[in-house]
């Protein structure tokens, strides 16, 4: 049977950890999910990982509805989440609607979008029209050239206050789940604390109701250096399934992040 959003809610409120992998294709589909992987993200991060694009800007929806065409055909539990990519989820609310649409056609059960207060009523306009939406905040990859490079988020106490409200908005408008990506540990935490929702840590420390990590870096496929939150899990394994395998069992046990992957 497929995981739900309401399996997804259970397991926060169980406090059993959520294992998220970003996904773009049928073959690892099947083997992240006979691994345990619980939710695969078709992110947009396919266009630097798998398009060679210096960032996440020049993705397109069609990019995005045949990469979570290909997951959803090879996935037969794994909740799946399609990223919303640049340019799609900015102008309106109605716009945002049928762009989602079509990756929810394409086989998604969510889609995600990035930003703070700005989206509260995109979020609440899809939300109450069927589409199940998980925010992400802190570093927002679409606007990297708004902030400035790949940086820690939140650190300043003005900051971390704007996040935590935003959070608290974007739950309330009905977002389903929230990404916190690269904002520090002891913020991730009083979030998710706030919150009822489960959220989804990248180089946001192991408070988090679960942890995703980008496919190519956890497998150490993708070139060049590693951010400091990613932790190479085929260093030891044998097969790439062991490595899918171990960062499950690890994000299950609250092993990973540990405190150096962390802000
Ligand atoms: O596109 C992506 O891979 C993502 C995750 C890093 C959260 O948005
Ligand atoms: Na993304």
């Amino acid at each position: 049977m497929r995981t739900t959003l309401t399996n997804l809610q259970t397991m926060r409120s169980k406090g059993e950890k959520i294992a998220v992998l970003t996904c773009y294709d049928a073959s690892f589909a099947a083997l992240l999910e006979a691994q345990g992987v619980d939710v695969l993200l078709v992110g947009d991060s396919l266009g630097m990982v798998l398009q060679g694009h210096e960032t996440t800007l020049p993705v397109s929806l069609d990019d995005m509805v045949y990469h979570t065409g290909c997951v959803a055909r090879g996935a037969k539990q794994a909740f799946i989440v399609a990223d919303l990519p640049f340019g799609t989820s900015q102008v309106s609310p109605e716009k945002t609607f049928e762009n989602a649409a079509r990756l929810m056609a394409a086989g998604a059960q969510m889609v995600k979008l990035e930003g703070g207060s700005e989206m509260v009523a995109t979020v609440e306009f899809l939300t109450r029209r069927g589409i199940p939406v998980c925010a992400h905040l802190g570093l927002t990859p679409q606007s990297v050239h708004q902030l400035g490079g790949y940086r820690v988020q939140g650190r300043e106490q003005k900051q971390a206050l704007e996040l935590i409200e935003a959070a608290r908005e974007l739950e309330q408008a009905g977002a389903g789940m929230l990404v916190l990506e690269m904002v520090p540990a002891i913020l991730a935490e009083e979030i998710t604390a706030n919150l009822n929702i489960p959220t989804i840590g990248i180089g946001a420390g192991a408070g988090c109701s679960g942890q995703v990590l980008v496919l190519h870096d956890m497998l150490d496929v993708f070139p060049g250096k590693k951010a400091r939150f990613v932790k190479s899990f085929m260093a030891g394994a044998t097969s790439i399934a062991e490595a899918v395998g171990g960062y499950v069992r690890e994000v299950k046990a609250g092993e990973f992040p540990a405190k150096e992957h962390g802000f």
